[in-house]
């Protein structure tokens, strides 16, 4: 082959690479980000049927208390409450807004360990909360959604 001819495949091969971002591992215990599939309480993809609506992100699978990880290099946003009224749901309501490789995007269920600045990619931003005392028998998971309330599968 044309040296050229190789040195354009390369390129478009690295073009194509960059042009996507994927999530790095987001979870201990999950390094190829599995996602929650249907359990008892419902399935995780983007759009599944929660009642009235339908799911607003992507759900990956986390064990209670495990390490949570910057998927890229991010900046913190601020902490957020995923429940307006979470009288039974205190223990895992929390969450953090994210910033990277373009996209705006928060993670719920994930207690902090800073609010603000930011984060490499694989360093820890927290930990996951105890879904199971919430939610007993669910595949605990960290919910992705991005901040236009688009679908996060493509980047996964
Ligand atoms: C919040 O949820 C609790 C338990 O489900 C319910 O009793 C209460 O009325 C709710 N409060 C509001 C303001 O919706
Ligand atoms: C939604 O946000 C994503 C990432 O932050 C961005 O790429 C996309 O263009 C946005 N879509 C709309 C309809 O605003």
């Amino acid at each position: 082959m044309r040296r050229d001819v190789v040195l354009l495949a390369v390129c478009a091969a690295v073009l194509c690479v960059c042009d996507g971002v994927t999530f790095g591992r987001l979870c201990s215990g999950n390094s190829a980000n599995s996602r929650r599939v249907t359990d008892i309480w419902g399935n995780g993809k983007y759009g599944a049927s929660r009642g009235s609506r339908g799911h607003e992100g992507l759900d990956i699978v986390c064990s209670d208390g495990s390490i949570v990880y910057a998927p890229f290099d991010v900046t913190l946003h601020g902490k957020l409450t995923v429940y307006s009224n979470a009288s039974t749901k205190t223990a895992i309501n929390r969450g953090i807004k994210l910033r990277g490789e373009g996209l705006c995007f928060k993670l719920f269920y994930v207690q902090p360990d800073q609010t603000s600045g930011s984060v490499q990619k694989g360093r820890r931003l927290g930990v996951m909360l105890p879904m199971q005392t919430v939610y007993p028998g669910i595949t605990s998971h960290v919910h992705v959604q991005m901040c236009n309330r688009t679908d996060p599968t493509p980047y996964f």
